[in-house]
């Protein structure tokens, strides 16, 4: 009954958002960036290509990517007074609290960047997949009271983020390309999915006209809620207490079904797909492979794939079209490439920051643009009369 009604620019009176970024069926789950299957572009394609794509259009030339990648590098840094705003966070303060405050103060520090957007929106880009890597890095060295590491010139996008998380002066990190291969297929296949919770929300934000910074960082606030991007973390947290409770996962199915207990499957059901979504299909395999390759061997991994067999196999599940969802298997990897649970959600904006940009940049570059204003339907009382509070 709520929702969006008819607009003249970008909103169809189907409730529906009208756009060429992402294509989802739900139905049959499939998925595609700009006309470019999933699974394609997560086997053939660098996440750096990917964000091209998705904010560009098209898969880049090798000079296209050269430049975009000469971009990202040069704006890898971050200003170092923002790097001062790390040591006045008390030690436990949620990454995605950190992250969503320093993306907005980017508008502080790089305020040409917001005036005139449109004349600077390649930069702006760059900037924002840049510096989002390297803040997300620095909160993670700041959280342990380590110094941070910097980014370096000759690495690549994701190599490089590893590195910021990983290096020490005291323990070198050494780069394995087959961790930065998942890393690039994990961010690939988080970069857009249509319009979600928080793609609606940054299109909801910047509709106002409000910069690129602003209404991302009100975007990555949506991500992280346990219904949306926090699940990642939650799947994480619940096979670890099925774990440490025995492995008797079976009680935790049925919770899911008792419709008095609040207890949802993490990392289960979706708003859209009634099927196998597409991404878990490609992580769950890139699970066995990374951990093959790592030889790191993990009993939440059997504990995930048994808990997936007998929900699917539950009536309640089937009946309700209840499949595993991008987030049910992604944090394995993440735990196998040395990530802390509580950065996942983090690493779930870094790979859905691209899909954010393209979705506020097809805003801004609709001449028949409105400010996104849906309606309601009014359940409450219409007229009463007034009463002073002595005779109430
Ligand atoms: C993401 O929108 C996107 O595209 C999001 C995303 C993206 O890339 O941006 O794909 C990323 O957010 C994936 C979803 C991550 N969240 C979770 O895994 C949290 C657990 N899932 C559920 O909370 C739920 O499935 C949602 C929030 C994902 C979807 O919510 P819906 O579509 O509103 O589901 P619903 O509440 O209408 O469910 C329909 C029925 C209900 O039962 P009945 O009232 O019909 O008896 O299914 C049940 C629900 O109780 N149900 C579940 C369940 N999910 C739905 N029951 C148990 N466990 C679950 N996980």
């Amino acid at each position: 009954q709520t929702g969006y009604v008819a607009f003249d620019s970008g909103y169809a009176n189907t409730g529906s958002c009208i756009s060429n970024i992402t294509y989802l069926d739900g139905e049959r789950g499939v998925l595609s960036y700009r006309g470019y299957d999933i699974a394609e572009l997560a086997e053939n394609c660098t996440f750096v290509e990917v964000a091209y794509l998705l904010d560009h259009g098209s898969l880049p030339t090798r000079d296209e990517l050269n430049e975009f990648s000469q971009m990202l590098n040069d704006f890898a840094m971050i200003h170092e007074d923002m790097i001062r705003f790390f040591d006045s966070y008390p030690p436990k303060s949620p990454p995605m609290a950190i992250l969503s405050s320093m993306v907005n103060s980017l508008c502080s520090f790089y305020p040409e960047m917001t005036e005139n957007p449109l004349e600077n929106i390649d930069r702006m880009s760059a900037r924002l997949v840049s510096k989002v890597r390297t803040i997300a890095a620095f909160s993670y060295k700041k959280s342990l009271g380590h110094p941070v590491v910097y980014p370096r010139h000759d690495l690549s996008y994701c190599a490089n983020f590893l590195n910021m998380m990983f290096d020490s002066p005291v323990r070198p990190y050494e780069i394995n390309h087959k961790v930065v291969a998942a890393l690039n297929k994990l961010l690939i296949l988080h970069g857009d999915h249509e319009q979600n919770c928080s793609t609606s929300t940054v299109r909801m934000v910047g509709s106002a006209r409000v910069n690129l910074y602003a209404s991302v960082s009100a975007g990555i606030s949506a991500l992280w809620g346990p219904l949306h991007g926090g699940a990642n973390q939650a799947v994480m947290e619940m096979l670890e207490s099925i774990h440490e409770s025995g492995g008797d996962y079976r009680q935790y199915v049925e919770r899911a079904k008792d419709p008095k207990d609040p207890f949802r499957l993490a990392g289960f059901g979706h708003r859209v797909y009634k099927t196998y979504d597409p991404r878990c299909r490609i992580i769950k395999q890139a699970c066995d492979e990374v951990l093959e390759d790592l030889k790191f061997s993990d009993p939440l991994l059997d504990l995930a794939k048994e808990l997936e067999e007998v929900a699917l196999k539950d009536d309640y599940f089937v009946e309700r079209n209840l499949y595993p969802n991008v987030d049910f298997y992604s944090g394995i990897i993440y735990r196998a490439i040395g990530i802390p649970t509580s950065m996942f959600t983090v690493m779930f904006a870094l790979g859905r920051l691209p899909g954010w940009i393209a979705h506020w940049k097809e805003m801004w570059d609709d001449p028949a643009w409105r400010i996104s204003r849906p309606r309601q339907v009014y359940v409450g009382p219409l007229s009463r009369p007034f009463v002073p509070i002595d005779q109430r």
